[in-house]
Order: structure tokens, then C-alpha cells, then sequence
């Protein structure tokens, strides 16, 4: 069965579903995949998750104040074993595209992970590449083999729901491993994409939308993020045309001469994960390229190149003292320190970079901010943290209510569905990935209740697209894949 006619099939199954009439926020796709992420038995010796590594009360990056001030890399489920890395968000990184050259820029673009290895070119979709990773890899969840996941996956209280979203028969671990593994990774990647970890609620998101004002030091931040400062050339904050919103990265690789961070474990691993000791430093870009027969020639320009994070939730964090580390070896353990870099690398005594030859002078090390500068920019930065409610939903619900929007796709069209609690403007639109808007479905005052608008999708190219409602003082983002 061909990949299209398999997504065709599902995608029907969500509209079976949907007809059931109970309004959810996740697809039972979404919902499998969410399971999946949380699920701590997944891992050898049990334990470990996804989520104990990207957990949402940081933003979906690691949830352990002390690891992040300490060794930064997160143990594996073999606990004397750790990583060489922080962990990223999980978060908006189903916007990256796969990992090409891009011959105008003359500069890579996408993939997943701080070094593009999940490049997207066997699956189409950087994140269930990803996902395929953490199960098997010795430092993280430290399976023997995907067949080992499968049965576990077979034996979990949510193996029906498996069988419901893929299909009958589509439990089986022992015919069907390797099927089964890339739905357990598009299941998650499904999860990775949904409202629930890529909300666009953030105090900006409202700003961009005219329902919230930003302080005047938020507001001098921003102004400094896309001017002085420069952050904007890579973190893009600008809305796409059509009123897409702001990814804050632009999915390129730097060498920003970060030092490193002899604190991460890996310098002392065992020699089978690291012959060079504490002579090891992270390639980066250059050094996944040095392994792809058609790039190879390039690695060298791209060592210690890394991708550029989205700046979503980066202040996401419990309380406030906690600490979150920051840059791919959490040099950084807070936000001033690392917009000081930024501004003082060449200026002022910091410790010589990780690898010197291909660091970014141009846009980075002497800023010349002042002190008050520096701490404006941090304040903006902190405006990019999701679940901010506007004083005018707080005030008028009490305890605010998340506007939902749900959606269900078949061959010919797709429906969007929210409520609303009361009488309000509304807008809702559909964009592409590259931010182009192809309708907007409403735009008006729409009365109290259950409201359900049709988008043809006979003219679609197969692809990502999503839709966003403005309505009540509120913002709703949902995505879709479509395939013909
Ligand atoms: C032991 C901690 C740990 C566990 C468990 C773990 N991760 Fe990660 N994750 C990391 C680290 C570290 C990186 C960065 C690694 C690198 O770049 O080489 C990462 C990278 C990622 C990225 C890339 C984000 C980006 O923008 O490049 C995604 C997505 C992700 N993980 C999702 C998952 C999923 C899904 C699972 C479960 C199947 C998982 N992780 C399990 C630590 C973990
Ligand atoms: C030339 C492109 C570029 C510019 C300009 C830039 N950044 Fe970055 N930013 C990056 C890259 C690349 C990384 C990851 C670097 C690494 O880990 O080695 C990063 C990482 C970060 C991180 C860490 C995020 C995380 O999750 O670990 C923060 C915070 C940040 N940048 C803020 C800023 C601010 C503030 C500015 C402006 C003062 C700025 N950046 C300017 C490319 C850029």
C-alpha cells in the first residue's frame, strides 16, 4: 500500500470519528502519540520516557533544575550513561523542513537535532526520524531493538487505541517490526505537531494579534532583538505574510564560539562512546556531513555549526529559581548570561571557543549594549512563553477557557470546528508552511456555540498546512497533513 493511500484511509478514520460529535482537542493519532511520548516503560530498564528528557513544564526540554545547573546532559535509563547534548524543545519542530542546501543562501537548512541528523530523507518528516532515535540509542532509552518496543507498545493499556488509529492487525510485533516502529515514531511526530505542544499562546502571539501590550521594556527588547541586537537575523520574530506567526529560528547552523562545558559527563565516558577524552568537541552540522557521501566535501566550512533554536518557551520554567541551561552543551544557565555572550564575546574575557575556525563574526560579539539594554532584550525574550491569558479572557471567564480548535480531513475537504462561549469577532485562516494565506474561512461576528466551517481541499497540494482562529480575546492553532 502506497504511503498516500495509507494517510487517505486514516484520514477518513478521523472523520468517522469526529462525526461521533464529541469535540476533542487531539486527533486519536495525536492523542496515541501522546501516550507514546509519556510512556516511562518504554525505555531498558524501565523508566524513561521522552517526556522525562522534554517535559511541558519547560517547554518540552529537560524538567531537572540540578541536571541543568550540573552536567547539563540528561542520564539515560542506564543511569551511569549520559548524552553529549542538551536537550532542545520538542517543541515547533514540526515547522523545520527536511535538511537540504540551499544553493541561493549557499547555506543548510533543517533537519532535527542540534546537528541535522534527523535530516527528514527516508520518512518525509524530520520528527518521526527523530523519534526512531531515543528508543534504541544506549545513552537515552537503551532498547535492545525496535522489536522490544513494539512489544512493549503491544502489551500497553493503549494498544487498542494502536489498533484503531492504524489499523486491524497493526499490533504485531512479530511480523510487522519495522512497520510498526515508523507508526510508533509518526504517532509521536503526530503528537509533536499538535495544539497541545505547539499552541502559539505566547504573551507575543497576542501582542502580534492586537489583544495584549507588551511593557516598555518588552518593548524597547523587542525593538533592540530587531535592531541593535541583531537576534532577529536568525531568530526570526516577524509575523510571514498573511499574519503567520514567528517560529524564532529560521532552521540555519552557527558557530557562535560557545565555550565548552567540561561539566557534561561525555568528556569522561568510556572509551567505546568517547576515544578523545577531554580532546573531544562537538562538529556539529560538520561532523553528520562528513558522513553523507554527497555533502562530505562541505563538512569541513560546517563544523561546530549548530541549529539555530526556536526562541519558544525559552523562560518556560516551574518557578522561578529554577535553572534551564542553554546552547547545545548548556554553557549558558540563564538568560542574561547568554545575551551577555552575545554582547561581550569579543570584548571581554570569556573562555576561548569550542572550535575556533568557523565562528560567526559578523553578527555577534560586540553588540555594545549597556546593562539596561541587555536586561530589555531578556525581557523580551521571556513575552515568548505559551499559556499567557489576556486580561480580558481572565476577567470575563474567571479561570480562562482554551479555545479549542479541532479539525478532521478526508479527500475533499476539511472541516474546522470551535466554540465559543460568547458573541465575539472572529478570524480564522488557513496558511501554508511557508506562512502564505490560501483563505480565510472567517471573518466577522459570530454568535455563542458550536461553529463549524468547511475548507475544499480538492485543489491541495499534498503538505503540512494549519489554521488559526482569533476569537473571544483568544488564539487557537491547529496543523494538518494532506495527502492526496
Ligand atoms: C535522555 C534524555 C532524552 C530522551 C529520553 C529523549 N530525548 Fe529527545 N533529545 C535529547 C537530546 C540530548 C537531544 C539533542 C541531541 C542531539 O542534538 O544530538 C534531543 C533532541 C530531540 C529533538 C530535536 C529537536 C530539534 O529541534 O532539533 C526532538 C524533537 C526530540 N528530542 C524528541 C524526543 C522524543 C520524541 C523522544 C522519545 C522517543 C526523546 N526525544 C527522548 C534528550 C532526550
Ligand atoms: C547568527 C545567527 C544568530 C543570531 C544573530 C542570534 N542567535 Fe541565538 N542562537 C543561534 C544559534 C545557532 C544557537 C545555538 C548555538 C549553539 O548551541 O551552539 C542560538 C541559541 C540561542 C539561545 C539558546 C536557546 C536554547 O534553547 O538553548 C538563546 C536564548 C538565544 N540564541 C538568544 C539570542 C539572542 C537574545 C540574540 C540577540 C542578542 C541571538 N540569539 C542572536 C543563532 C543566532
Amino acid at each position: 500500500m502506497s504511503r498516500s493511500r495509507l494517510f487517505g484511509i486514516l484520514f477518513s478514520g478521523f472523520l468517522v470519528l469526529s462525526l461521533v460529535g464529541v469535540a476533542q482537542a487531539l486527533t486519536p493519532l495525536e492523542e496515541l502519540g501522546k501516550f507514546l511520548f509519556f510512556d516511562t516503560n518504554l525505555s531498558t530498564p524501565p523508566g524513561q520516557a521522552c517526556a522525562s528528557c522534554h517535559a511541558p513544564e519547560t517547554g518540552f526540554t529537560g524538567p531537572d533544575s540540578e541536571i541543568n545547573d550540573t552536567q547539563v546532559a540528561y542520564p539515560g535509563a542506564i543511569h551511569t550513561r549520559a548524552g553529549n547534548r542538551k536537550p532542545p524543545t520538542a517543541a515547533y519542530g514540526g515547522f523545520s523542513p527536511n535538511l537540504h542546501f540551499d544553493e541561493e543562501e549557499g547555506l543548510f537548512i533543517g533537519g532535527m537535532f542540534w546537528d541535522g541528523r534527523a535530516t527528514g530523507w527516508t520518512l518525509d518528516d524530520p520528527l518521526a526520524e527523530q523519534a526512531e532515535g531515543p528508543f534504541l540509542n544506549p545513552l537515552e532509552q537503551a532498547n535492545p531493538n525496535a522489536k522490544s518496543v513494539c512489544t512493549k507498545v503491544a502489551h500497553s493499556d493503549y494498544a487498542g487505541l494502536f489498533e484503531q488509529v492504524w489499523g486491524p492487525g497493526s499490533v504485531d510485533p512479530v511480523h510487522g517490526v519495522e512497520l510498526m516502529y515508523e507508526r510508533i515514531a509518526r504517532s509521536i511526530s503526530a503528537f509533536e505537531q499538535s495544539q497541545d505542544v505547539n499552541p502559539f499562546t505566547s504573551k507575543y502571539d497576542y501582542y502580534l494579534e492586537g489583544l495584549a501590550t507588551l511593557t516598555a521594556e518588552e518593548a524597547e527588547g523587542l525593538a533592540l532583538f530587531e535592531g541593535k541586537a541583531m537576534c532577529s537575523a536568525c531568530h526570526i520574530s516577524e509575523p510571514g505574510e498573511g499574519g503567520l506567526p514567528p517560529l524564532f529560528t529560521d532552521f540555519t547552523y552557527d558557530n557562535l564560539g560557545i565555550p565548552a562545558n567540561y561539566e557534561i559527563p561525555f568528556y569522561r565516558a568510556q572509551r567505546k562512546y568517547n576515544i578523545d577524552g577531554y580532546e573531544w568537541f562537538d562538529h556539529g552540522l560538520g561532523g553528520f556531513l562528513a558522513t553523507v557521501p554527497e555533502y562530505s566535501g562541505m563538512a569541513e566550512e560546517n563544523i561546530s555549526k549548530f541549529k539555530v533554536p526556536t526562541l519558544r518557551n525559552v523562560d518556560q520554567r516551574p518557578y522561578p529559581d529554577f535553572v534551564k541551561a542553554y546552547g547545545h552543551n548548556g554553557y549558558f544557565r540563564s538568560l542574561e548570561e547568554i545575551t551577555h555572550f552575545y554582547n561581550t564575546r569579543d570584548v571581554e574575557p570569556w573562555p576561548e571557543p569550542e572550535y575556533g575556525e568557523t565562528v560567526n563574526h559578523d553578527e555577534l560579539g560586540n553588540l555594545g549594549l549597556t546593562p539596561e539594554e541587555e536586561a530589555a532584550v531578556v525581557a523580551f525574550m521571556k513575552t515568548l512563553n505559551d499559556g499567557f491569558v489576556p486580561e480580558t479572557v481572565a476577567k470575563s471567564a474567571g479561570e480562562a477557557e482554551r479555545l479549542l480548535l479541532t479539525r478532521s480531513v478526508d479527500d475533499s475537504r476539511a472541516v474546522f470546528r470551535f466554540n465559543l462561549a460568547s458573541g465575539s469577532h472572529a478570524r480564522l485562516d488557513v496558511y501554508d508552511l511557508r506562512g502564505r494565506r490560501l483563505a480565510r474561512l472567517a471573518d466577522g461576528w459570530i454568535g455563542a456555540g458550536t461553529h463549524q466551517y468547511p475548507f475544499a481541499t480538492d485543489r491541495l497540494a499534498s503538505g503540512v498546512y494549519f489554521a488559526r482562529l482569533v476569537a473571544d480575546g483568544q488564539i487557537a492553532t491547529t496543523k494538518f497533513t494532506f495527502v492526496k
